[in-house]
């Protein structure tokens, strides 16, 4: 009878405690958004499909750091010594790991998980397996020697490299995978004798080799395992999760007439036959419906916007304001925290916050709620079918009734029974003979 063993799931070790110089930031470079996401949340979703436990290497300094990657385990790298001793900071907790521990960079976020399981499952066949690409522009990038075989020899350093091992077009994207016993002790053995005077992750592969190990590299495209140490290289990287997003959101039925004008969210939710004008900017917690529009130029955040509604051209939407069915709104019309009944209509230069709309209700031309008294915030109230004529001013809190209508140029500042005329305006009056006569003959 042959002996069963449970399936051994790997683990993860992700490096982050770097500084990011070139990033020229105060926040550790691995916080850093694509498509308004840290870029390390991108790489912890991609490694939560594939390994069973996931160490982040952090800095001594980075608080939010530790924030962002909660409820992940942290190690500290109290002196950053190179991308070989952050590494071994994770060993009191996964130096006993059964199994295999990858090694990532935190600043290589864009790696999809069926090529961190490519990664798994070549290390079966060899005693160390990494990641490895042909970047159009190598760069900085370490380059990887390869031998007779096509396995690899060793990886060199930009900065250590002879000018004939700089023109080796295969490039370490920096993700490794070995038996968790040997990777420690592989690490454990490592010098600090090169160009920058740091231990280097990158010689365990001469460890292994030294063992007698094979090394082989899985290649994967540059858009997955590009580096990110610069801001150029964030907007590169952008544009890649920019390309992708769209794509999927062309693939679910979306209509889009200038896709690269776009601007997605990680989170953007898009029913089908939604269809997307030119130039839309989408931050965190957008939800559309089917059948929905959004014109050009407009700017939508945290908002659910309600099947066929019309947005836009030049609206804005902010964080809780739901657009319920069928409802409009138009060019420079901002909302805030507020709700517009089905069917309403709020189609041009208006503030709207903090507020309820009926069903139906037409708001007129330059509305505004006058929602802050300077300390405090309140809210309006405005009834089904009701009619708020243009240039009105509602000064909050204030209620609204159902088919209520406003006169045009009201300020409004009690409240509005049900199905009643409000007017709230200077009177006007009318002079005879005082028309304009020309310069100083008043
Ligand atoms: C590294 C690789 C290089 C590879 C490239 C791919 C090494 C020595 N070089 O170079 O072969 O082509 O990535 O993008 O590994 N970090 C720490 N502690 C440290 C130093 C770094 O946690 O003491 C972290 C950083 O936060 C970063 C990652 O390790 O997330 C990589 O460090 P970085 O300085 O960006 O290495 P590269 O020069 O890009
Ligand atoms: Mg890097």
């Amino acid at each position: 009878m042959g002996v069963t063993t449970a399936p051994m799931i790997p683990a993860a070790i992700i490096l982050a405690a770097g500084l990011g110089t070139r990033m020229r930031s105060a926040q550790p470079k691995v916080l850093h958004a694509l498509a308004g996401r840290p870029m390390i949340r991108h790489l912890i979703g991609a490694c939560e499909n594939v390994f069973g436990r996931i160490v982040v290497v952090v800095g001594p300094d980075m608080p939010a750091l530790e924030d962002t990657v909660a409820p992940r385990e942290v190690v500290v790298q109290r002196e950053r010594l190179g991308t070989g001793h952050a590494a071994l900071q994770a060993a009191p907790l996964l130096g006993g790991h059964q199994g295999d521990v990858a090694v990532l960079y935190g600043d290589n976020p864009l790696i999809s998980a069926a090529t961190l399981q490519a990664l798994v499952a070549a290390r079966q066949s060899a005693g160390l397996a990494l990641l490895a690409m042909r970047p159009a522009d190598p760069a900085r990038y370490g380059r990887v020697v390869l031998d007779e075989k096509s396995e690899v020899a060793r990886i060199v350093e930009w900065a250590d490299a002879t000018a004939e091992e700089r023109a080796i077009g295969l490039c370490n994207a920096g993700v490794i995978c070995a038996p968790a016993q040997d990777l420690f002790r592989w690490l454990g053995a490592i010098g600090n004798n090169n160009a920058k005077r740091e231990y280097y992750l990158t010689d365990v592969i001469q460890q292994a080799r030294a063992e007698g190990k094979r090394v082989v590299a899985v290649e994967a495209p540059e858009a997955e395992l590009r580096g990110i140490n610069s801001r150029a290289e964030l907007a590169q990287a952008e544009a890649e999760v920019q390309r992708g997003l769209r794509e999927a959101a062309m693939a679910g039925g979306v209509t889009m007439l200038a896709p690269d004008t776009v601007h997605f969210c990680h989170d953007t939710k898009l029913g089908a036959d939604v269809v997307l004008e030119p130039n839309i900017f989408f931050g965190p917690g957008v939800s559309v419906e089917d059948g929905v529009t959004i014109r050009a130029f407009s700017h939508l955040e945290g908002c659910m916007v309600k099947r066929g509604a019309v947005i836009g051209p030049y609206a804005r939407l902010r964080p809780g304001s739901v657009i319920e069915p069928h409802a409009h709104v138009g060019n420079f019309v901002e909302l805030k925290a507020t709700t517009l009944g089905a069917g309403a209509k709020a189609n041009h230069l208006s503030y709207l916050g903090d507020a309820t709309i009926g069903a139906g209700a037409n708001i007129g031309a330059g509305t505004i709620t006058c929602n802050y008294d300077g300390v405090a915030k309140h809210r309006t109230e405005i009834g089904e079918g009701a009619f708020i004529g243009s240039d009105t001013a509602l000064v909050a809190p204030v209620k609204i009734g159902a088919r209520a209508l406003v006169a045009a140029g009201s300020v409004i500042t009690q409240d509005v029974p049900d199905d009643a005329l409000a007017i709230a305006r200077g009177r006007q009056s009318v002079k005879p003979g005082r028309g304009f006569k020309g310069k100083g003959k008043r």
